[in-house]
């Protein structure tokens, strides 16, 4: 059995998802543990619930990113970590940890990526009124949002869409596609 290591700085419902496909067998990966940035997160309520094992570890405790960086690879090998997952992770990673976990690495995009790169997606998308957005699970690399795609789908943008409706069927889609992309990657 594969070990993840899921990263979260917020709601944690990705997290949510795939413990949820793991319980259900339809993820056959082991979830190691959780690494959290932010004490304020859900997702370690969640964690909490399911005993995930948590790292939370403040960038702010480091003088620079790759000190924070090297704590967490150290913890990562000592738990025999195969696949690291973003989920929600607000940060940007040095290609110091980049290059650690080359080809090891997956993040989920509220977008039919090359669309709609950066922080606010869902909300860019809304904005430019366009037809329809998606969702993709893609390698992570050195450039943002832009390592090859896992797998994609698109989410279709109604005249009656709002951003608190658009929002929610993205993040239904990203609990679906999640749990089948990281059993893709680990089955490959
Ligand atoms: C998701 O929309 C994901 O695509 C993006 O951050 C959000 C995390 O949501 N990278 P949650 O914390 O999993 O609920």
């Amino acid at each position: 059995m594969k070990n993840l290591a899921v990263f979260c700085s917020g709601n944690g419902s990705n997290f949510q998802a795939i413990l949820d496909a793991v319980r259900r067998g339809k993820l056959k990966a082991h979830v190691a543990l959780m690494v959290c940035d932010n004490p304020k997160a859900y997702a370690l309520e969640r964690a909490k619930k399911a005993q995930i094992p948590v790292v939370l570890l403040s960038p702010k405790l480091f003088t620079n990113r790759q000190d924070y960086e090297k704590i967490i690879v150290r913890i990562l090998k000592s738990q025999a970590v195969d696949l690291i997952v973003l989920a929600g992770f607000m940060r940007i990673f040095t290609p110091y940890f980049i290059g650690a976990y080359r080809n090891k690495m997956v993040n989920i995009h509220p977008s039919y990526l090359p669309a709609f790169k950066g922080a606010h997606a869902i909300r860019d998308a809304f904005e430019a009124k366009v037809k329809e957005t998606g969702v993709t699970v893609h390698w992570v690399t050195v450039k943002v949002d832009a390592g090859q795609p896992i797998l994609q789908k698109r989410v279709k943008i109604s005249k009656q869409d709002t951003l608190d409706s658009l929002e929610k069927k993205i993040h239904r889609v990203e609990h679906q596609i999640y749990p089948l992309a990281i059993q893709k990657v680990l089955s490959a």
